[in-house]
């Protein structure tokens, strides 16, 4: 008997993917297909797949031409399938030719022609809704990669900008040229379905609100203000105007932070005695940068030691009315969390969470968590979770953001309300220098 094996996404299933079925399945006698799980495609950055895994699998048995059918989990599962299941012919469209070349010691391998004039991508472009992004840049040129990562996310393509200041304007179009710009910041919420608010934090309140005011769902960099009664109001407007409000703090979208929440709020690293966090930068340019890194870092401790502490406790160092450094104490019933900001004043990167039943470690540029290590303080063992992608993330927040414009949901789930509000309360107190 001659087995066949042959593997793709089978997304929005269409002929070519019928056609490369029947005539894998005349290769040979018997055709085993694998279909592509969520979290693989996710991690090789396949972010635009519609269809669940299980209207995948059915629509594939629904060709009657598949003996089995089996997931794709992870990278270089395909030798260890071809092994176990004693296959003799691997079978994959031409739009692939060459690329799997090395599964030829262990197998035959056949290119067929693809179907020509058809895909899913192009089908997803046909029927899904497409949204257009507007930035409203702030006092520096730069985009946080929203443009480059939205072009892996098919709903979203960013083509306006604003800015008040025309150099700031100059630079950025000169780095990006997008399609419109516009000197009006009222016409571009107009043109825009999506408005990613990058204004310097004096301004984001007005940006915000009137975006919302216009029923647009924004995207911002937290905090949106130093005034939590300036938050809740928007709140209440995206709500009134069933827009969402979005907090640009792209850590809660990826995929290994939730594996760290789930451990640390799931007890398995037991009772949690320690949070400690530290981040710099080193920027000349930003204003204000303080409360932006302030605001990356208070999330993950809110999230894991919880809103409610005794209380805090404040060290500050000022140069002039700008927050160089500040170590933030918090005292919680059964622990503590101390966070380091240094803003020109350098510290060293890292996030340690210390637990009666392990300790998590996270290093580096730890906002974007590619990775983190789990101690076990009986052993020298250490485990290492990570996800692997490239860019800053940006692309999973907007995936999120266009699954909640799809099922009509106005609050995020990434960053909760009670969250956003308590980071606001923390900076005011931080600005007023009380503790
Ligand atoms: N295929 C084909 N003809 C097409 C489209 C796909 O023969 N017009 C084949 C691919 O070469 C592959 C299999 O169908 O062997 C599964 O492809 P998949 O990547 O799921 O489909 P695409 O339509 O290419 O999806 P996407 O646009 O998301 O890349």
């Amino acid at each position: 008997m001659k087995k066949i094996i042959t593997y793709g996404t089978f997304d929005l299933f269409h002929k070519g993917h019928y056609n490369i079925l029947k005539r894998a399945k005349e290769y040979g006698d018997y055709l085993i297909v694998g279909v592509t799980g969520v979290n693989y495609d996710i991690g090789r950055g396949k972010l635009n797949v519609h269809d669940t895994l299980a209207t995948r699998i059915e629509n594939v048995k629904n060709t009657g031409f598949a003996d089995e059918i089996i997931v794709e989990e992870y990278l270089g599962q395909k030798i260890e399938d071809i092994i176990k299941y004693n296959i003799d012919t691997f079978v994959i469209g031409d739009d692939w030719k060459g690329k799997f070349d090395h599964l030829s010691r262990y197998c035959d391998v056949v290119y067929l022609e693809r179907t020509k004039g058809i895909s899913s991508t192009q089908i997803r472009k046909k029927t899904f809704e497409q949204y257009t992004i507007g930035i409203i840049c702030g006092d520096y040129a730069d985009d946080n990669q929203i443009i480059n990562e939205s072009e892996l996310v098919n709903e979203f393509e960013v083509k306006n900008i604003y800015c008040e200041d025309k150099k700031i304007l100059n630079l950025f179009q000169q780095k990006f040229n997008l399609e419109n710009i516009y000197t009006s910041m009222s016409k571009l919420i107009e043109a825009s379905d999506v408005i990613y608010v990058r204004s310097t934090i004096t301004k984001r309140f007005d940006a915000i609100y009137h975006s919302l005011k216009c029923g647009k769902h924004v995207i911002y960099d937290p905090p949106a203000t130093f005034k939590p009664s300036e938050l809740k109001e928007l709140f209440k407007l995206s709500k009134e105007n069933k827009a969402i409000l979005m907090e640009n703090n792209k850590m809660v979208y990826i995929y290994v932070f939730n594996q760290l929440l789930w451990m640390t709020q799931g007890g398995l690293i037991g009772d949690i005695l320690s949070f400690n966090c530290s981040i710099s930068k080193t920027d000349e340019n930003r204003s204000n940068l303080f409360y932006d890194l302030s605001a990356i870092s208070l999330l993950p401790m809110l999230k894991i030691m919880g809103l409610n502490y005794d209380h805090a406790n404040f060290k500050v160092k000022k140069n002039g009315s700008d927050i160089e450094f500040a170590s933030m104490h918090f005292v919680y019933p059964n622990g503590l969390a101390i966070i380091n900001v240094g803003n020109n004043i350098r510290v060293d990167n890292h996030v340690e969470i210390i637990g009666t039943k392990g300790t998590i470690r996270m290093k580096d540029n730890w906002w974007r968590v590619k990775n983190f290590e789990l101690h076990n303080p009986q052993s020298t063992d250490v485990q290492v979770y990570n996800t692997n992608f490239e860019g800053n993330g940006f692309k999973y927040l907007l995936k999120s953001l266009s699954t909640m414009i799809e099922n009509n949901r106005i609050e995020p789930m990434g960053v909760f309300e009670d969250e956003s509000m308590k980071i606001v309360e923390i900076l005011e107190q931080v600005k007023n220098n009380e503790s």
